[in-house]
């Protein structure tokens, strides 16, 4: 193995469940990696909601992979983008001084640190246009739009597709990935971020402030729902008659109300015309090469809100909390 020296390296650290004031930053030993794994110097950290779950510990869920009573490891935060610092045996796709970006090996590594441990799978290229804050802002939250447009949504070119929540993290991916499959986009947002919708590429844009897209008359084929603050009636009510609703909010809802949220859809489907569908998305090296490639075409780029120094974590996932950010939060780990 072609491990690198041993030393400590900053993190952002948790060693109970609680709100933001239980991050700290510390420093723990630089993470040991085993056959198949890339030990990353991060650059740049993605946030996303799921990581203001994982330091909250709920929904209870999560703590079945981070541990039930308390943090295992610890470091926040998923997606990420630097520089390869070593590899494991058996790792010939990269190689150390490599800039990449993916996923790390959460939980039992964090992407709020100095360096963190990855599976060589879990990574792809930096696309060169992109800068490491950037790239860091992809793995996530393009592929949840992905996988909701391409393979929940089974999204046809020519298709029409409404994207509920396009000013988000996943959103602003969702307007940019559907048209790069050839669909007709709505995207529904506040008036604060309309030209941003628009800029991204949408086609028709629902200010729902002003209109109400379950009562616009017109019929989607497909309905990506970030959001999911209407009813599953009212929703349908958009859709063609054999369309698809992609429901895609764990927010905003918690315990057996969540449960029921999460369930219902599911089970009625197959006693309605319409096709409704949840989906769970996890990153993979495949899609993070196929949106590597959009990249690269020009057909999607990353929108960020905020970049946050890594001192600062706990502000950025209280802004990812608030439900209001456009686009991506991203920490800025080392230059
Ligand atoms: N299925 C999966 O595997 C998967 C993976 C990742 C994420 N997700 C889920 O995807 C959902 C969206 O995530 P995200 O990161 O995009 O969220 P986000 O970034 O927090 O979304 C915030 C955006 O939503 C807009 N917004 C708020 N209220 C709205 C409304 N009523 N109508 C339309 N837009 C509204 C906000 O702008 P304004 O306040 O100005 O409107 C803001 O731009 C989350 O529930 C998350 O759990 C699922």
């Amino acid at each position: 193995m072609n491990a690198a020296k041993e030393k400590s390296v900053k993190a952002i650290v948790q060693d109970r469940y609680g709100g933001f004031e239980v991050l700290a930053l510390k420093d723990l030993a630089e993470p040991a990696i085993g056959d198949g794994e890339v030990l990353v110097q991060v650059v740049a950290a993605g946030l996303h909601i799921g990581d203001v779950f994982a330091v909250r510990g709920s929904p209870f869920p999560v703590r079945m992979l981070s541990g039930v009573s308390r943090p295992k490891y610890g470091v926040p935060g998923y997606d990420l983008a630097g520089r390869v610092a070593a590899v494991g045996s058996g790792v010939t796709r990269l190689k150390p001084g490599d800039e990449v970006f993916g996923v790390c090996r959460w939980p039992k590594a964090g992407a709020c640190a100095e360096y963190s441990r990855a599976a060589s799978d879990g990574l792809v290229h930096k696309p060169a246009e992109l800068t490491f804050e950037a790239a860091a802002a992809i793995p996530t939250s393009a592929s949840a739009a992905l996988h909701g447009l391409r393979d929940a949504g089974r999204l046809q070119a020519g298709q029409h597709v409404l994207i509920n929540g396009a000013s988000g993290g996943v959103g602003t991916f969702a307007v940019q990935i559907a048209k790069a499959l050839g669909a007709e986009v709505t995207a529904v947002c506040s008036t604060r971020n309309v030209e941003l919708v628009r800029s991204l590429g949408a086609d028709h844009v629902i200010d729902y402030t002003k209109e109400d897209f379950t009562k616009a008359g017109q019929g989607y084929d497909l309905i990506v729902d970030n959001i999911e603050n209407r009813s599953l009636s009212e929703v349908r009510r958009a859709l063609t008659p054999n369309g698809t609703l992609v429901l895609n909010s764990g927010t905003g809802a918690g315990g057996l109300r969540l449960l029921a949220r999460l369930v219902r859809p599911v089970v009625l489907s197959p006693f309605v015309g319409h096709n409704l569908r949840r989906y769970l998305s996890t990153p993979n090296q495949a899609d993070l090469q196929f949106l590597r490639a959009l990249v690269e075409k020009g057909q999607l780029r990353p929108v960020i809100d905020t970049t946050y120094p890594l001192s600062e974590t706990a502000a950025a996932l209280r802004h990812i909390e608030s439900g209001r950010a456009r686009g991506k939060v991203v920490v800025a780990v080392a230059a």
